[in-house]
């Protein structure tokens, strides 16, 4: 083993990169020790060098020009915290070109162009180690690549948006609206560059892709399976969710069931009782079944600079050893292998939250249960609350109608929505949620 300094440059010094120089810089003699040689932090790539940072780096680090790690053949690996695709994808090829590793955080990248990436990393005899792209600091992506080899997993059911999360807490727990915990998301640095990522679905569906990518070999795309978003709900939805016993979560689901893959990241009730409820501010927390070890459960922050940090420098760390070097040629990522059904959304069959906004006179009830009727779906439980009484020559008041039905299939619950948010007596666009059971 070398114990020749091992030359890191990072690209991009926002919220992650500045963690991440804090570690490197802050605990020389732990990264020393772990790694088995000096980690040197030999360059920093940003686009305005006069902004103030967080973090003090040496003479000569700091740079606003790419080409200064491209062409500096010292280097060994390049933290690359660009987000988006492009650029990113063109510097992550020129980096590995130039007879660099790479670590990346960035999950939106990885799911669009990671076959292309990984297989000319493989070409090149080079490694892309992405641990930080998915759930931040909870070493999720070794878990399922490493420690649970043994195993066909057969299930993931995973919150794995930070953000959304903290967000959904603040608004039930705090009483904060939804724009001011966006806001304060984005302010912590939990939340994406553009936060309409976290807030609709986007960020936790890649990231459910990659998990289902390694731990499936199957590549599904992200208009291939149920995608929704928080960006829909109000209070008054985790309010009578939590009225009904359960709390409502950005829950992405990925279950093989007879030999087809049910697939989908949405808002979902969760029972109180399922540990999966109780995940508060920007935690993540992942249920994973494995055939041989059965369930195994994960948590920890999923955003923010410290967590995100660890698990890239956990990367960095591996590629300091030689293990990146081992396991990376062998993981064969983004080469599909298997021959997996996604099963039609259509016959994924669940129970569903339905909140309609009604007015509150003769036959509204009626009408609404003829629809669920003709689709053959049956009412588990209904709630409306009293309002106050009004003349009948008045407008009749809206009152929120919830529903919650007994298991149905996706298909039929979609065709009665289209029909419900037809008649007259529903005021509002319906909002409906799928729960997990
Ligand atoms: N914006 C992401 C989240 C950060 O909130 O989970 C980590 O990917």
């Amino acid at each position: 083993m070398s114990s020749s300094p091992l030359n890191v440059a990072i690209i991009g010094m926002g919220t992650v990169g500045t963690g991440v120089a804090k570690i490197l810089l802050n605990r020389v003699e732990q990264m020393t020790l772990r790694a088995g040689r000096p980690i040197h932090l030999k360059r920093a790539v940003v686009k305005d060098l006069a902004r103030t940072r967080d973090v003090a780096l040496a003479p000569g680090v700091l740079t606003d020009d790419i080409e200064a790690v491209i062409n500096d053949s010292s280097i060994d690996v390049v933290i690359q915290l660009v987000g988006g695709i492009n650029p990113a994808y063109e510097i992550m090829l020129r980096v590995l070109e130039s007879g660099k590793d790479v670590i990346t955080a960035n999950k939106a990248l990885l799911c669009e162009k990671g076959e292309s990436l990984f297989q000319r990393a493989r070409e090149l005899g080079r490694c892309i180690c992405f641990e930080a792209a998915v759930a931040g600091g909870v070493p999720l992506i070794e878990t399922v690549t490493q420690a649970m080899s043994a195993n066909q997993i057969t299930s993931i059911e995973a919150i794995l948006n930070g953000t959304s999360n903290y967000i959904l807490t603040q608004m039930f727990s705090h009483n904060v609206s939804y724009e001011d915990a966006v806001q304060s998301a984005q302010q912590i640095g939990y939340a994406e560059a553009d936060p309409a990522m976290d807030v609709d679905g986007t960020d936790a569906a890649q990231k459910l892709g990659i998990l289902v990518q390694l731990a499936l070999g199957i590549k599904v795309g992200l208009d291939q399976f149920l995608r929704q978003g928080i960006d829909s709900l109000s209070l008054a939805d985790l309010q009578y969710a939590s009225e009904l016993g359960y709390t409502v979560k950005l829950l992405a689901v990925a279950k093989l069931r007879d030999g087809q893959l049910e697939m989908h990241a949405q808002p979902t009730l969760i029972r109180n009782d399922n540990p999966l409820a109780h995940v508060e501010d920007a935690y993540n927390k992942i249920a994973l079944e494995g055939d041989a070890v059965g369930k195994v459960w994960l948590s920890g922050m999923g955003a923010g600079q410290m967590a995100t940090a660890s698990a890239v420098v956990a990367n960095l760390i591996d590629v300091a050893v030689g293990r990146a070097a081992i396991t990376f040629p062998r993981l064969d990522l983004w080469n599909p292998r298997r021959d997996i059904k996604i099963m039609p959304r259509e016959e994924i069959s669940r129970r569903y939250f339905l909140r309609l906004n009604v007015e509150d006179r003769p036959h509204a009830l009626a009408d609404i249960t003829n629809v669920l009727g003709d689709h053959q779906i049956s009412i588990a439980s209904l709630v409306q609350h009293e309002a106050p009484e009004v003349d009948q020559s008045e407008d009749y008041p809206i009152v929120p109608l919830v529903i919650m039905t007994h298991r149905t299939t996706e298909g039929r619950f979609q065709a009665a929505s289209r029909e419900l948010d037809e008649l007259a007596c529903i005021r509002a666009p319906l909002v409906r949620m799928p729960v997990n059971d």
